[in-house]
């Protein structure tokens, strides 16, 4: 569904990703490890237009996506979640999803103004649309709620339900778990696999090698900016390279 090939970044004379190739397979939870710094944020930050390659190509759906503006590339059904939450605090749950919705709506400026039962029909689809979206991660009870009132286990939720509210096929998460307690983390997992279930392909950036291990069907890991191993749960535990660049088994077999 999704392929990287030959990816290498440059930040002035830094070589951050050198040489990065991965495939995202349709259907599957694919997870993205690896030490602090090792360049993980920044396949997200090309994969979604944020940033481009010095050199290589994306393909999303068999179609070159490689330096394609962020909006297009959510249009054609990528989206992702920030490392630093990016909710708007000051507007409840709800809108926080509808903001994200606004590409899904139809009606123009004209119907705005004279075809107001057409507008208000769309407005409610929206809005259950929207409350569908926020029971997926379970804040239906806080909808009308300013986000700034949430934990910040339960504002990294809504950040996942903005990125749902674009309709992706695909949906790339950022170290959902940072800053959860166990409990929040443990309901987190269920969250994510709830959400591949209902038959989003899921890309997963994550410290929490319990959270990895525990969901991902397929893992990547990259230590200074090179892919140096890849498999599943099972090969990565397994691998003496991955190993070593934890520093120790512990992390890994948590
Ligand atoms: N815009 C930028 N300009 C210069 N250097 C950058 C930029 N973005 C990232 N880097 C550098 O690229 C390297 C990889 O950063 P990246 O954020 O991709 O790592 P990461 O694997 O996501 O790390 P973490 O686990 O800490 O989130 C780091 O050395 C970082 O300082
Ligand atoms: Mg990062």
């Amino acid at each position: 569904m999704l392929k990287g090939e030959h990816i290498t970044k440059d930040f002035g004379g830094l070589r951050v990703l050198g040489d990065v190739s991965f495939e995202v397979k349709e259907g599957l939870i694919f997870g993205l490890i690896g030490p602090n710094g090792a360049g993980k944020t920044t396949v997200f930050n090309i994969i979604s237009g944020l940033l481009k390659p010095t050199s290589g190509r994306v393909t999303f759906d068999g179609r070159d996506i490689t330096n394609r503006p962020p909006y297009e590339i959510t249009g054609y059904g990528i989206s992702r979640t920030f490392q630093n939450i990016r909710v708007f605090r000051e507007m409840t749950l709800l809108e926080n999803v509808l903001v994200g919705m606004h590409r899904l709506f139809s009606y123009s400026a004209f119907s705005m103004f004279f075809d107001l039962p057409k507008k208000r029909s769309e407005e409610k689809d929206l809005r259950e649309k929207a409350f569908e979206i926020l029971s997926i991660v379970r804040l239906t009870e806080k909808a009308d709620l300013k986000a700034e009132s949430l934990s910040y286990g339960e504002q990294r939720k809504l950040e996942l339900a903005r990125a749902l509210a674009t309709e992706p096929k695909l949906l790339l998460i950022d170290e959902p778990a940072a800053g959860m307690n166990p409990a929040e983390t443990e309901e987190l997992m269920e969250e994510i696999v709830h959400i591949n279930g209902k038959g989003y392909t899921i890309c997963l950036i994550e410290h929490d090698m319990k959270v990895v291990m525990g969901i991902c069907s397929h893992i990547a890991v990259l230590n200074f900016g090179e892919l140096i191993a890849e498999g599943s749960p099972d090969d990565i535990k397994a691998n003496p390279e991955v190993i070593e660049a934890y520093l120790g088994k512990e992390e890994l077999s948590a």
